[in-house]
């Protein structure tokens, strides 16, 4: 099999760079998992890669797919593999802390509190593309900010908040101040009532991360909270809105960002835009920090034409990476103003959208 024509055609057809390496890397990937979803979460590159990289070696007959949709290396692809000296994907993630460097065991009582708090959260929808992460990264996350001197006694700001972010931080009774500003209404009165029966300096608030950031935010915060949408273009609006809210130097942002539906050509344009543009530093990179848990409307938003993509996810397959950065000296106002953002979605990402709409 030439993999180097391989890497072509997937590049041709998904037009995201693929490499030789790519292809390798789902090929250790098949020879220690057959479920797609756990094939895309270990080998971390963008979903459509992942997926017609499959279809391009079934079509050469390296792998077949059963009727449930598991993949399977077929004796050509298992020789193939020991021919180009390509390993089995191996495993040493730490178990206690699932790879997050915070130990669960320390932040338990708040895990406890967040599940009892938000029982009846609001259901993920598809409008505003939301999914939220696991009840062990979202307190990781507060315990992670406040290891980092970012929450205690500290205004924080967190710009979309389906994860419940604000109420995971507010229930400890660490930060003096947490604002949340949300797009949807459901979201925001949620955490609205849950804060004032628990009594916690949390207040939401209606807003589209297009408009400018109201004039009493701007400069106001100590640390802020985000996810954004995976497209440069909202990446820098999101940047934007978050480091226009912070007071000045040695104020710190959080925000995840995956490998699903980023690939590290855009991490690295990503990386070069936090660095030349908004001249912060970048402190921590904490892979797959962020666990999603499965959302309902997965198989139904995203391509049909592979079976083996169309199974039930049998692990919260989706997550991100924490990224930690920090504004260092020289850090300098950005100007607060409405920023049109027409790109949520591009070629990689996991949501299905017909070239025409796009
Ligand atoms: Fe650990």
């Amino acid at each position: 099999m030439d993999v180097r024509q391989l890497s072509e055609e997937v590049t041709a057809k998904t037009k995201v760079d693929t490499t030789v390496r790519d292809v390798e890397k789902v090929i250790s990937g098949l020879a220690s998992s057959s479920h797609f979803w756990e094939i895309v979460c270990t080998v971390q590159k963008p979903f459509s890669v992942v997926a017609e990289i499959i279809g391009a070696l079934r079509e050469r007959g390296l792998v077949s797919v059963d009727q449930d949709g598991a993949i399977t290396l077929t004796r050509q692809g298992q020789e193939f593999l020991k021919d180009n000296s390509i390993a089995p994907r191996r495993d040493y993630t730490c178990p206690a802390c699932e790879g997050r460097g915070i130990g669960l065991e320390k932040i338990k009582e708040w895990m406890q509190k967040f599940d009892e708090l938000t029982v009846d959260r609001p259901k993920a929808i598809i409008d505003y593309d939301q999914g939220y992460i696991t009840t062990a990264s979202v307190m990781a996350r507060v315990a992670l900010m406040t290891e980092r001197g970012d929450l205690e006694g500290k205004k924080l700001l967190v710009l979309g908040d389906d994860d419940l972010l604000s109420l995971a931080a507010g229930l400890t009774g660490m930060p003096k101040e947490i604002v949340v500003l949300e797009i949807d209404d459901r979201l925001v009165n949620y955490i609205n009532e849950k804060a004032s029966k628990l009594n916690v300096p949390v207040k939401a608030f209606k807003y589209d991360f297009r408009d400018k950031l109201p004039e009493q935010y701007v400069g106001y915060f100590d640390t802020f909270n985000t996810d954004p949408p995976e497209t440069l273009e909202a990446l820098e609006v999101c940047m934007t809105r978050g480091l226009s809210s912070l007071s000045g130097e040695g104020c710190a942002g959080y925000f995840g960002l995956t490998r699903t539906e980023a690939s590290l050509k855009k991490w690295s344009q990503f990386q070069q835009m936090l660095l030349s543009k908004f001249k912060v530093a970048i402190t921590d990179i904490i892979d797959n920090f962020n666990h999603y848990v499965n959302w309902d409307y997965l198989l139904g938003s995203i391509r049909d034409d592979y079976s083996f993509v169309q199974v039930k996810p049998k692990l919260n397959w989706y997550r991100s990476s924490m990224y930690r950065i920090e504004t260092v000296s020289g850090f300098e106002k950005i100007e607060n103003k409405p920023m049109p953002c027409e790109l949520y979605v591009d070629e990689e990402a996991l949501i299905y959208k017909p070239e025409k709409s796009r």
